[in-house]
């Protein structure tokens, strides 16, 4: 690759961090990497969230569970927080990785706009952007709401590790069940595009293992949005009340 070719060998070897994330490829390999660890939480999310079909127990059993694993060893909620700022550092060095790639593009090749492959990899490219701006958007108020209760309940409503209360009542606002379920339409088409390109990145596609990539990114994407949007849509049905 012409990026890390221009790099003097006397910078790979002082600092190759340094050398690697000043390249196209090495952010490609930090948004790929990055990427990995948040597929996985959101992945694993999911199935906990899942957790609310069988019954208000399991799912508070569970949110207590994610604050006292580790323990004796480890005191209350720490491995929680361990898990919250290695996610929050993926999630800035994603978004760091993914404007600084937009512009080296934007800068290096205008041309490219020209036949079909690159219109249909730059509307990609365009719906993994926006999608990706919406993802934030949406964290910051799910953060907000179903964590910290201070959004989408009235006083007294939120009950800190009630999940299965806090979720019901939470998506009883019909807008606010609707915000989720477009939110997770945003985070299938980021999946969908996403996992594919990471698995570009890293190299494991030949041209015998590109449809199976491609079904891969898809259906996990697919999978991802079924399993979230099941919640609230339950609770709009009146499946869990
Ligand atoms: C319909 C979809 C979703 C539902 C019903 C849901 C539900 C919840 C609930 C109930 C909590 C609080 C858990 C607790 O306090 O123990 C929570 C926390 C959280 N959710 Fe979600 N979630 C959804 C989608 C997502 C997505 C798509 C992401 C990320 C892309 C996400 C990221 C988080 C994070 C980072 C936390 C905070 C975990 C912590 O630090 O305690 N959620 N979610």
């Amino acid at each position: 690759m012409a990026a890390t070719e221009a790099i003097p060998t006397t910078v790979w070897r002082t600092n190759p961090v340094a050398a690697l994330w000043s390249t196209m490829v090495g952010k490609k390999v930090v948004m790929a990497v990055t990427g990995a660890v948040l597929v996985a939480f959101v992945i694993g999310h999911m199935l906990g969230n899942l957790k609310i079909f069988l019954g208000a127990e399991a799912i508070d059993t569970y949110a207590v569970f994610l604050r006292t694993m580790g323990e004796p060893l480890v005191p209350y909620s720490v491995l929680l927080w361990v898990v919250r700022i290695v996610l929050l550092t993926c999630v800035a060095l994603h978004i760091t990785a993914a404007v600084q790639l937009t512009r080296m593009n934007w800068a290096a090749r205008p041309e490219s706009y020209d036949t079909k492959q690159s219109i249909a990899t730059t509307y990609a490219a365009r719906t993994t952007r926006w999608s990706g701006v919406i993802l934030v958007l949406f964290i910051v108020y799910h953060l907000l709401h179903l964590t910290a209760g201070r959004v989408g309940f009235r006083a007294g409503e939120f009950q800190h590790l009630s999940v299965y209360h806090n979720v019901v009542t939470g998506f009883s606002v019909w807008y606010v069940a609707l915000f989720y379920v477009v939110a997770m339409a945003c985070l299938c088409l980021h999946l969908d595009h996403g996992i594919w390109s990471a698995l570009q990145t890293l190299g494991w596609n030949d041209a015998r293992s590109t449809p199976l990539f491609r079904a891969l990114s898809r259906v996990t994407a697919l999978a991802v949005f079924l399993g979230f949007i099941s919640v609230p849509v339950a609770v709009l049905a009146g499946w869990v009340r």
